[in-house]
Formats: C-alpha cells, sequence, structure tokens
C-alpha cells in the first residue's frame, strides 16, 4: 500500500451530471467504488456545477440528470451507510475554496492543463473560452482539497486534474502553513508523543532528510497518524515537521488510476455517449436483445456455414468482459469451424448482460418509487460533507488570516 494511501484513508470522487450512465461506467468507475467503499472513507459527489461549466447554455440535462445519477449509483450498490453521497452544490465551501484558491493560481497552470485545449478543441460546437470553464480543474482540486482527500479514483484522462491539485496543495502550505512558532510547536508535538515514539520519531526523520530514505518516511507517517492523544493540528505539524517543511493543511492527495477498463461498445471501440455504441444500465431485456442481434460480427461470416475469427469479431471482446475461460475456448473453436451460428454465440452475451443488469433494473424501480429515500441519502450525505468541508475551510481561513470576526 503506498504511503499517502495509509497516511489518509479518505476517498473522494465525482461524475458530472450530464445523462445516462452505461455499462462502460459501471465496469470502469462504479464497480470500483463498490469495492472501495469496504476499504476506505468514501464521498461520492454530484458534480453539477462541474457539468455546468459546459453546459452553461443548456443546464436544464443537469436538473434531468442529477437524481438518475444517484439513482444508478445506488442500484450499482453503492451503500448510504458506508459511503457519503452528496450533491456538489449543496456543500458551498467548495466555491468558497475555490475562489481562495484562485489567488494564489498562477493562470499559466490552468492554461497547460491538456484539457483545457483538448475540450475546446473536441467541443467546438460550445464556446469554451470563459472563465469557468479555465478554472474547471481548479474547481476540482477544490473539492477534493476540502475533504483533504487521500486518494481520488481517477481514469487516464483525470490524472492531470490531480497533480495539478497536489501542486496547489503545496503551493497553498508554503504560502500560509508558516507559522512563526512553527519548530518550536513541532517540538513539543514530538514529545507529546511519549519518549519511545519521540525517539523512534527523530530517528526517522533523519533517515528521511539526511539519506532520502522514502521508507522511513512511510513509517513515520503511520507513526504519526497513529497517535491517539495529539491534536489535529499537531499532527499537520509533524506530517510537514517529518519532510522539513511547514505545517500540512491541505495534504497531496494521490490519483488511484483505475484499471483502464476495455469495455467494448458495441462497434467494438470503447463503449462512449459520443460514439453512440452504449447498453444503458437501464436497458431491459428487449433492448439488450435488440442491441446485440444487430452488432456487427466478423463480415467473413457471410453465410451460417462460413467460418470466423473472433479476433475480427467485436462481439468476442465481449466475450472476454463476460465469458468464463472454457465458454472462451468453446466460442473460438465454435466460430473457426463454423459450428456454431453468430445469434447462438451471442445469446451468450445476451444472458450475461442481462444477468448483470436485471437486479440494478430492479434496485433502480425501489428508488425510482421512492424518490422521498433517494432525497433523503442526498440530504443527509450533504450534511455529512459539509460539517467535514466546514472544518476545512475553518483552517484554511485561519491560516491565511481572514477569521477577523
Ligand atoms: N472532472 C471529473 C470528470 O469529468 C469529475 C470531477 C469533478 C471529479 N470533481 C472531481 C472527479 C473530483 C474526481 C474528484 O470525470
Ligand atoms: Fe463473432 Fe461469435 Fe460470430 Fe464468431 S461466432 S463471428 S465470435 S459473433
Amino acid at each position: 500500500m503506498n504511503s499517502v494511501v495509509s497516511a489518509n484513508n479518505r476517498v473522494l470522487s465525482g461524475m458530472r451530471p450530464t445523462g445516462r450512465l452505461h455499462l462502460g461506467h459501471y465496469h470502469g468507475v462504479l464497480k470500483n467504488w463498490v469495492e472501495m467503499q469496504h476499504e476506505y472513507d468514501c464521498f461520492f459527489f454530484v458534480a453539477d456545477w462541474h457539468a455546468l461549466t459546459t453546459h452553461y447554455e443548456d443546464p436544464r440535462i443537469i436538473e434531468a440528470s442529477v437524481w438518475d445519477l444517484v439513482i444508478d449509483w445506488l442500484a450499482a450498490g453503492v451503500n448510504p451507510s458506508t459511503a457519503t453521497m452528496f450533491f456538489q452544490s449543496h456543500v458551498p465551501e467548495h466555491a468558497e475554496l475555490h475562489l481562495l484558491l484562485s489567488m494564489m493560481t498562477p493562470l499559466g497552470w490552468l492554461e497547460r492543463v491538456p484539457s483545457f485545449k483538448d475540450q475546446q478543441e473536441k467541443l467546438k460546437e460550445r464556446d469554451l473560452s470563459t472563465y469557468g470553464f479555465l478554472g474547471y480543474p481548479l474547481l476540482q482540486s477544490a473539492d477534493i482539497l476540502i475533504y483533504r482527500a487521500g486518494v481520488v479514483p481517477v481514469g487516464e484522462d483525470q490524472v492531470a486534474h490531480v497533480e495539478l491539485t497536489r501542486e496547489i496543495a503545496r503551493r497553498f502550505n508554503f504560502l500560509y502553513g508558516r507559522e512563526p512558532d512553527f519548530e518550536e510547536k513541532a517540538e513539543a508535538a514530538v514529545k507529546k508523543m511519549g519518549k519511545k515514539n519521540a525517539k523512534l520519531f527523530r530517528s526517522l526523520q533523519n533517515k528521511y532528510q539526511e539519506q532520502g530514505d522514502k521508507e522511513a518516511l512511510n513509517v513515520a507517517r503511520e507513526l504519526i497518524v497513529g497517535q491517539q492523544n495529539i491534536t489535529i493540528a499537531d499532527r499537520e505539524r509533524l506530517l510537514g515537521y517529518v519532510e522539513g517543511g511547514g505545517k500540512v493543511i491541505l495534504p497531496e492527495p494521490q490519483s488511484l488510476l483505475t484499471k483502464a477498463s476495455k469495455m467494448p461498445g458495441l462497434d467494438g471501440q470503447k463503449m462512449s455517449k459520443s460514439y453512440n455504441n452504449t447498453i444503458s444500465l437501464r436497458d431491459n431485456l428487449e433492448e439488450i436483445d435488440q442491441k446485440l442481434r444487430t452488432m456487427p460480427t466478423d463480415p467473413a461470416r457471410v453465410r451460417r456455414t462460413d467460418p470466423g475469427d473472433p479476433a475480427k469479431c467485436p462481439v468476442w471482446q465481449l466475450h472476454e468482459v463476460y465469458s468464463s475461460d472454457k465458454l472462451q475456448q468453446q466460442i473460438i473453436e465454435g466460430c473457426q469451424s463454423a459450428e456454431i451460428g453468430c445469434l447462438d454465440c451471442k445469446s451468450h452475451i445476451i444472458e450475461a448482460i442481462h444477468a448483470e443488469l436485471e437486479p440494478m433494473r430492479e434496485r433502480v424501480k425501489i428508488y425510482e418509487e421512492s424518490p422521498e429515500l433517494v432525497r433523503n441519502i442526498i440530504n443527509e450525505g450533504g450534511e455529512k460533507a459539509r460539517d467535514e468541508a466546514r472544518r476545512t475551510l475553518d483552517e484554511v481561513t485561519h491560516v491565511m488570516g481572514l477569521d477577523y470576526k
């Protein structure tokens, strides 16, 4: 396990509400969330303000998507008694931290984030030369830092945003983490750990600072985080002190790269709304059936008796996701010898996807029938998130000297 993960068990991730979720989201993101919720303190949120940066001209899609998004999360198995789920706009502290961070963020840092130019070029039909869109990754930094999250599960395209967040945190800590009496306070905090631990702390600190021993740094962090009788402020001082820096007010998050999900779409390309090749989490048996039946196969199999090659067939890629080794073997042989027809071959996939989605569709029904339940989950999650966010913001305003009353 990596050091920052063990030092900070908080996970944060968000999704933009811009339409229906499909199997690509499920295999690429949601399944991962569902697994993480048992191991980490998870915060999952609907990034409605982020959606506004690209959809400010037609915000209705946001309103139409926010509840469906949460219902899909719940249906996929995100558990409200384990994970905290909420709407970004229910926690205005995100916006307040975003504003404060914007004061110390060099313009060049934002202009250089790859998604800034990429998206502007990709979404040509939208005018994205706005202040809000430039600030997109900084708002994301605020989302992460306001919960002092240690881990951010993201796809490849978001890694640069987490990297920016780390730079922002470093800059913030550098600017505002240096209390005038930092050394004395840190030394006092070392003593509070007790003789034995203090001695261990100093030897680890030396090993790291003098020999660059990363393992010593990890052990020191674990030691600090494991202390029961020091204050949060002291813990932050010690985390900074062990590295030779100031107090860590905003910890640097790690991105946790989701294993590149190879969820293929109906045409063999990656499943994506923009390729129009998706199976929605809410598709019923007829819809799944219809989509699979019309899926292209190896073009060499014109007649039922023509042998085929799974390597040239998008249906095969679905077998790689869904079928056992044994069945895969049978498919390869049956296809190459023309013993099986494409419809037989597809029927296994139809069944597998149906089996995967059916329980989700049933849970969707339960939640759709009781919108109050979903509203309560979101309201409770929002309150919990706000408490956490408020705590960070109080400290941020304190170290910036803005808490005059
Ligand atoms: N930008 C992310 C996306 O498009 C959504 C998001 C917003 C996010 N804030 C976040 C993801 C914070 C992780 C952490 O997918
Ligand atoms: Fe594709 Fe299966 Fe038909 Fe072979 S039998 S071409 S793998 S659908």
